[in-house]
């Protein structure tokens, strides 16, 4: 299963759960603070609802976008590359004030030459936004139990066991790889990024869990 099979439950995924509006968005408003001018890349940008965002604060976004179906839709929302990330070969260095990756990295192998690539086209000094669905959310095995009484509880996976698993996404399946937070942590640091910001933001269904963590989000400064 690909990206470019799940166009249909991206759209009604982004449809139809106000999460993206109420948790994800101000996450990444709250990392990246965009200025009227200041021009973004956005990493996996599906189609373009991140690019619109930035649009609104007055920023230039970029969109970068394996599947085409997609980056067709966001084309209407801003200029786009056709790509796949990591690869941002066919970007200058130094091009971009920054680089907003939202909800994507855990989908792209090598988390650390993303790291590396944002860090060359991004010019020092610049910035790179990440929201990402939370390492204690993707460990294998992290999963909800359910109970006749309807009492819902967490049972917290393999955090510390690396590697890809197979998630549902309506009829379909979509691929995860997971890596603790540290593993994140270091390869943005080892890539030149200094760490300024980390948020952590709890399950939004599960009101009985609020201490599950669902989402986390960073501000990196390109050293100079
Ligand atoms: C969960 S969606 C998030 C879309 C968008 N960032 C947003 O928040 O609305 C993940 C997106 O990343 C894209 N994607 C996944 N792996 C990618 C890769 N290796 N290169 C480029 N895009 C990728 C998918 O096609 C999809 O559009």
């Amino acid at each position: 299963m690909t990206w470019s099979d799940l166009t249909e439950w991206w759209l009604d995924e982004i449809a139809t759960d106000p999460a993206y509006d109420e948790v994800v968005t101000p996450m990444l408003l709250d990392v990246i603070s965009p200025k009227a001018g200041m021009t973004f890349l956005d990493l996996g940008c599906g189609e373009g609802r991140v690019m619109r965002t930035l649009a609104a604060a007055g920023a230039r976004p970029i969109g970068v976008e394996m599947n085409l179906d997609l980056a067709r839709r966001a084309a209407t929302s801003g200029p786009i590359a056709a790509g796949s990330l990591p690869d941002l070969g066919f970007i200058r260095a130094d091009s971009f004030d920054g680089a907003v990756c939202v909800l994507v990295i855990e989908h792209v192998e090598d988390h650390g030459r993303l790291f590396a690539e944002v860090a060359r086209v991004v010019r020092p000094g610049g910035v790179f936004g990440l929201v990402m669905n939370h390492p204690y959310w993707t460990a294998p095995g992290s999963s909800p139990i359910s109970f006749p009484d309807d009492e819902l509880l967490w049972r917290p996976g393999s955090y510390f066991e690396r590697g890809t698993l197979l998630e549902p996404a309506g009829d379909q399946e979509i691929q995860f790889h997971h890596r603790t937070t540290g593993d994140i942590v270091e390869s943005a640091s080892s890539a030149g990024w200094s760490l300024e910001r980390l948020i952590e933001a709890p399950h939004h269904e599960l009101v009985d869990q609020a201490g599950i963590l669902r989402l986390l989000a960073c501000r990196w400064r390109l050293l100079p």
